[in-house]
């Protein structure tokens, strides 16, 4: 019989603390009109002091195991996507398999930028597919805040906090991630970057003073492949799903730029009504802005039994990935 990974329970944690582009007005050389006119960025969520992406990981991992009626001991394994954990090691999974009281679960991180939700979302479904489990919880969770230059006008307005998750269950029916593109451009590895604090060029006093530990991005370049990508892997998925882009009942694009989901949906001829949009409230939250938009499209009645929903993304490394996902099934 076949299997599938049906998505049975989903949840979400934004942080309380709001940042608007009038706070930001304070902090660097950079206006409102700006910020909403290049980006569509209003405001974003920062976490506290004292907190952590685990903190986040755990809220929105909590929401999903109730919604799904899951108790966290018959979790088989967390997958957690971030490129902002607690630490280099040991992995955020970890934490927050601990925190959940999950003692059956393996755990890890995968590390694939903003693509990352989607690129677990794979990994996931297909532990589940291949048969080797029964229950996965895969969660996106950044902090992208702890790495932001604030005095950086280029990078600091694009950014915010927050975290979103998932468990997946087996089902016969044809539900979850019902088609699926992944994809790495390595030589565009240097577009976003996080230059220090890694093998490559570990921390100094010297890597600090020159903020080599914060995000370094071009901005222009990756909008252009943003734009490009993302086009070529919507259409692919669409195209292996077997559907037309009418069949689309919602459409989920990584939140990181208004102007780079506009200029997406046109090429993709979706009309705004069908496409989810978050990032004027949040910003662009790396891997987390996916499943963050689906527990706000499900809590707003905007998912359905049967629902297609297809979702791409694209983020640092460069990675780019789509999903079709069949909402529904348990
Ligand atoms: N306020 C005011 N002016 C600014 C600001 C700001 N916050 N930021 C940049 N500027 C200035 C620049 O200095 C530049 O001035 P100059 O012409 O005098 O040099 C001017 O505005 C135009 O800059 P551009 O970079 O050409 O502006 P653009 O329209 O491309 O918008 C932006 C910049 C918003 C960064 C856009 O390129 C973008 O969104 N790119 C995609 C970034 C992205 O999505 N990254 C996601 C990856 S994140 C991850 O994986 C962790």
């Amino acid at each position: 019989m076949a299997r599938y990974a049906a998505i049975a329970g989903w949840g979400s944690c934004l942080p309380q603390r709001v940042l608007t582009n009038q706070d930001l007005e304070r902090m660097v050389d950079t206006s409102d009109e700006w910020i909403r006119q290049r980006t569509g960025i209003r405001e974003r969520r920062l976490l506290e002091e004292g907190e952590a992406t685990s903190t986040l990981a755990v809220r929105a991992a909590r929401q999903a195991l109730e919604r799904a009626d899951v108790a966290a001991f018959t979790l088989d394994m967390i997958i957690v996507a971030t490129s902002t954990p607690d630490y280099a090691f040991p992995a955020t999974a970890c934490l927050v398999q601990d925190a959940l009281g999950a003692i059956n679960a393996a755990a890890f991180d995968l590390q694939a930028a903003c693509s990352g939700f989607l690129y677990a979302l794979s990994v996931g479904a297909n532990l589940i597919r291949s048969g080797a489990y029964e229950h996965v919880l895969v969660v996106a969770a950044e902090t992208l805040s702890r790495i932001t230059n604030w005095q950086d006008r280029n990078t600091c307005v694009l950014f915010g906090d927050g975290a979103g998750a998932v468990v997946l269950k087996a089902t016969s029916r044809p539900r979850g991630l019902l088609a699926c593109t992944l994809g790495a451009y390595g030589a565009g590895r240097d577009l976003i970057i996080q230059p220090a604090g890694g093998s490559a060029r570990p921390a100094t006093v010297e890597t600090v003073n020159t903020g080599q530990h914060y995000i370094h991005m071009q901005g222009n370049e990756v909008f252009r492949f943003a734009v490009r990508m993302m086009g070529q892997a919507a259409q692919q998925v669409i195209a292996q799903a077997g559907l037309t882009t009418e069949e689309v009942s919602l459409f989920i694009p990584h939140q990181a730029n208004l102007r780079i989901i506009e200029a997406l949906t046109e090429r993709l001829h979706l009309p705004r009504e069908r496409v989810w949009i978050n990032v004027d409230r949040f910003g662009n939250m790396s891997a987390a802005t996916i499943p963050v938009a689906i527990a706000e499209a499900a809590a707003a009645g905007r998912l359905h039994e049967g629902d297609r929903i297809v979702a791409v993304a694209f983020g640092a490394g460069l990675t780019w990935g789509a999903g079709v996902i069949g909402w529904g099934g348990v």
